[in-house]
């Protein structure tokens, strides 16, 4: 097997491409604006690149989970509206459903027309990865391009199907996200920090295992962090945690120990309740959470000896939140990381997962990270295993 080939690599010119990006943006909660459209954004150079060699574009992607169904609150014409923006001179059109679309359509492709097939995963075919279904999806193109880091970790139809059908190849941004991460992964300057929040252990446990690995620090904040701190015997009130993975914690320490990783938990934290609107949380110790209160965000100890180990890193990645950002009075530790990262210019940083971005309070801390990474799931997976299934099926 070679290596992946990607689009710069090669001349395409002329062709119709089939490609795919991840358009999962997150949206507000009533369906009917984008909150954040960087995944969008982040593809326009592939698109850009592609259409100026004359070729025409079909692009696929998935939006939401609608599982096999048409859900009218998941259809692309959204992104439509938004690509729209960025490419005002190409006339944008949804294909309602490309199985029935008139093969007289794509005939008539105009070089300013660019195609996009309705949400790929309203079919099916698509998450059952169906051979058939990924034929009829390729079969109007003549090249596919994967640009969708973002899902490459899923072997969907349209993800892995399709590449091996059509001769294939990565795009720009699944170019970028592949080259930084091994960078870092393969030869991180040290001191490596690795900051993993989030809620959940069984999602970030792979991730967190392989930093124990690369890591010099290991920062664990947000809900993840109740878990390591029950498993320490502190009593953590009401806040969320998982019981049952109070095991698979404590191996995870013994490993870091191990390792020579140092791990940083909250030592002190600010409490409250979830759901109080009005300003209800205090600063206590992690060992002095009264029984009816929840840890939800990161205390001012804590902040600062964290503070001090970004300050003096050379590498950063980090994926989830370290609080309840959702609340404006529990962000201020999140709020603290982005400002912290940001202020060290010598180091390489690296951020991902749609909770991390959708808590960036000030745009400019996007300009001053080493690269946004689009994958969420994709990225664990990729610190993980050092490729994913999408990349895979790009190798001939
Ligand atoms: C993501 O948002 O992580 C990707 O778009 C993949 O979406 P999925 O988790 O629904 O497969």
């Amino acid at each position: 097997m070679s290596d992946i080939k990607f689009i710069d690599d090669v001349e395409i010119e002329g062709k119709t491409i089939l490609l795919r990006a991840d358009f999962n943006v997150s949206m507000n909660p009533n369906y009917l604006t984008i909150a954040d459209d960087a995944r969008i954004r982040q593809v326009i150079p592939t698109i850009n690149y592609l259409l100026k060699r004359n070729n025409k574009l079909i692009l696929a992607s998935h939006l939401g989970r609608p599982k096999g169904e048409r859900v009218p609150k998941f259809s692309l014409q959204i992104v439509c509206n938004q690509l729209k923006e960025y490419l005002p001179e190409y006339n944008i059109i949804l294909i309602d459903d490309f199985l029935t679309e008139p093969e007289s359509t794509f005939k008539n492709q105009k070089p300013d027309d660019i195609f996009v097939y309705e949400n790929t995963r309203f079919y099916p075919g698509e998450k059952k990865n169906d051979p058939e279904f990924a034929k009829k999806m390729a079969v109007h193109a003549d090249i596919f391009v994967n640009d969708a880091f973002g899902v490459s970790h899923r072997a969907d139809a349209s993800v892995v199907g399709v590449a091996h059908i059509l001769p294939s190849y990565g795009g720009l941004l699944l170019k970028k996200e592949t080259e930084m991460l091994s960078m870092v992964l393969k030869k991180p300057e040290k001191p490596f920090v690795a900051v993993i929040g989030g809620a959940k252990i069984e999602t970030k446990i792979k991730v967190l295992d392989r930093m124990m690995e690369l890591a010099d620090s290991l920062i664990i904040g947000g809900a993840l962090a109740n878990t390591f701190l029950y498993a320490q015997g502190i009593d953590v009130g009401a806040s969320l945690f998982e019981k049952d993975k109070t095991d698979l914690a404590q191996k995870l320490l013994f490993k870091a120990a191990q390792n020579n990783t140092t791990v940083i938990l909250p030592s002190d934290c600010v409490v409250g309740n979830a759901q109080e609107l009005e300003h209800g949380s205090m600063v206590c110790k992690v060992s002095e959470v009264p029984k009816d209160k929840q840890i939800l965000d990161i205390g001012p100890e804590t902040t600062a000896r964290i503070g001090s180990i970004i300050a003096k890193a050379k590498t950063i990645v980090w994926n989830g939140p370290v609080g309840y950002f959702e609340n404006i009075h529990y962000r201020q530790g999140t709020d603290f990381m982005y400002y912290a990262i940001t202020n060290n210019d010598d180091a390489v940083s690296i951020v991902g997962g749609g909770d991390t971005l959708a808590a960036i309070s000030k745009k400019e801390y996007l300009d001053k990270l080493t690269h946004i990474s689009t994958g969420g799931g994709a990225m664990l997976e990729y610190i993980e295993k050092g490729t994913l299934p999408g990349i895979e099926a790009l190798k001939k």
